[in-house]
């Protein structure tokens, strides 16, 4: 009797702590028309620390998407409490790594509005990601359907405005269903995690030094570096603890084949900046991610008058460089003070204070991510 008493409050627009222990009661998780068709305020959630004290951290949220294809079909997204899932245990994403991943944010604006930055793009991205890994594409309007419902679901959890966080979403698809043979799987989950974020580097905005990584290669020329798949980052993961004992934040990669031009950070684009000639450059090749971050920069970079130049870079060229910068959604945008190889090492600026360029760069993409400056690019998708 409480169950359906429970489900007609949530279906009529119940509070959100009543939705809540709903979602418990049925077996975690609701349909998404069951979710609130009002919009609650960011930034009302209690945390264990402050909201500008958010680093890049998992925290518990209030739910979950998850969409799930099966038969040939996807089925009706759900938001679900429980962050735990049941997975058979031949599925591919875990023999095959068959799994794929994006990330974006949403902010809050100062009139309490929330907005997701480019989401469009992170389901063209996922879409070409699935394909490469023979993966079923999530309709790119269901894609920003389900990321508008989850937002909204947690929106108590969207750090507010002013606090310099953001709401974190970690869209997230594999292969569900049992395989033994190599071939990929004919269940697949689609899921939606969300967290509030702060910096990823502790420090926040201020120069890291990077090291080459010049005993592992990130991707391979026709490989999968140009799609976010759990496998490109399971490759890393060594060499990014090596880079980190030995005091480097952030490793660089070379191409594979030859070892002499940039490819990309670990987890973010590469950016070098040619003061002298007005000139932002950063690389073009088939084995690195197609960044967000880099494409917005891009954009803004040229609306203030720099030449934008796409193209290989030679190693020796970053002595060209005063200022090198890493991009990506969870970073924004890191200063490189250094980039140490071996024994040469490039220092950009004193390594301590943040280029001006970067500084410039970084505040207009935060002001149009924040609602303070026009957003004449169309980026922010607004949630409520
Ligand atoms: N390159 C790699 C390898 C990444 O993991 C990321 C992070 O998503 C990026 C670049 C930056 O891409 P975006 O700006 O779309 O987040
Ligand atoms: C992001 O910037 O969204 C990423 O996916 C980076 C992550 C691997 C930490």
């Amino acid at each position: 009797m409480m169950k359906w008493v429970l489900l007609l409050l949530a279906l009529f627009g119940a509070s959100p702590t009543a939705s809540f222990t709903l979602v418990k009661s049925v077996r975690f998780s609701r349909c998404l028309r069951a979710a609130a068709t009002d919009c609650p305020l960011p930034g009302t959630a209690k945390l264990d620390v402050d909201w500008k004290d958010l680093g890049f951290e998992f925290r518990p949220t209030k739910s979950h998407l998850k969409l799930e294809y099966k038969d040939g079909a996807w089925g009706k997204p759900e938001l679900v409490s429980e962050p735990y899932i049941k997975l058979h245990i031949g599925a591919t994403a875990l023999h095959y790594g068959q799994a794929c991943f994006e990330g974006l944010k949403a902010f809050a604006h100062e009139d309490n509005s929330v907005h997701m930055f480019r989401p469009d793009e992170n389901a063209k991205r996922l879409k070409s990601s699935c394909e490469r890994t023979m993966m079923p594409v999530v309709p790119p309007e269901l894609f920003l359907e389900a990321a508008r419902e989850v937002v909204k679901d947690n929106m108590a959890y969207v750090p507010p405005y002013g606090s310099n966080g953001a709401m974190y979403l970690r869209p997230l698809m594999f292969g569900s269903g049992p395989r033994i043979g190599l071939q990929p799987a004919d269940e697949y989950t689609f899921l939606i995690m969300v967290l509030p974020v702060g910096d990823y580097y502790k420090d926040g905005l201020a120069p890291i030094p990077a090291l080459v990584i010049e005993d592992y290669d990130r991707a391979a020329p026709r490989g999968v570096g140009n799609v976010k798949v759990a496998g490109n980052y399971v490759a890393d993961l060594l060499p990014n603890m090596e880079g980190k004992k030995k005091g480097f934040p952030i490793g660089l990669y070379l191409d594979s084949s030859t070892q002499s031009t940039i490819e990309e950070f670990s987890t973010s684009n590469f950016i070098g900046i040619n003061k002298k000639e007005k000139k932002y450059v950063t690389p073009k090749s088939s084995s690195v991610l197609p960044s967000i971050t880099n494409k917005s920069l891009m954009d803004l970079a040229k609306d203030g008058g720099w030449k934008v130049e796409q193209r290989e870079i030679p190693i020796k060229e970053l002595e060209t460089f005063e200022e090198v910068i890493a991009c990506g959604t969870a970073v924004v945008v890191t200063p490189i003070g250094k980039v140490v190889k071996g024994d040469d090492i490039y220092n950009f600026g004193d390594g301590k204070t943040v280029g001006e360029t970067t500084m410039e760069l970084y505040t207009r993409m935060r002001k149009i991510q924040n609602g303070e400056e026009e957003d004449k690019f169309g980026w922010n998708v607004q949630v409520c």
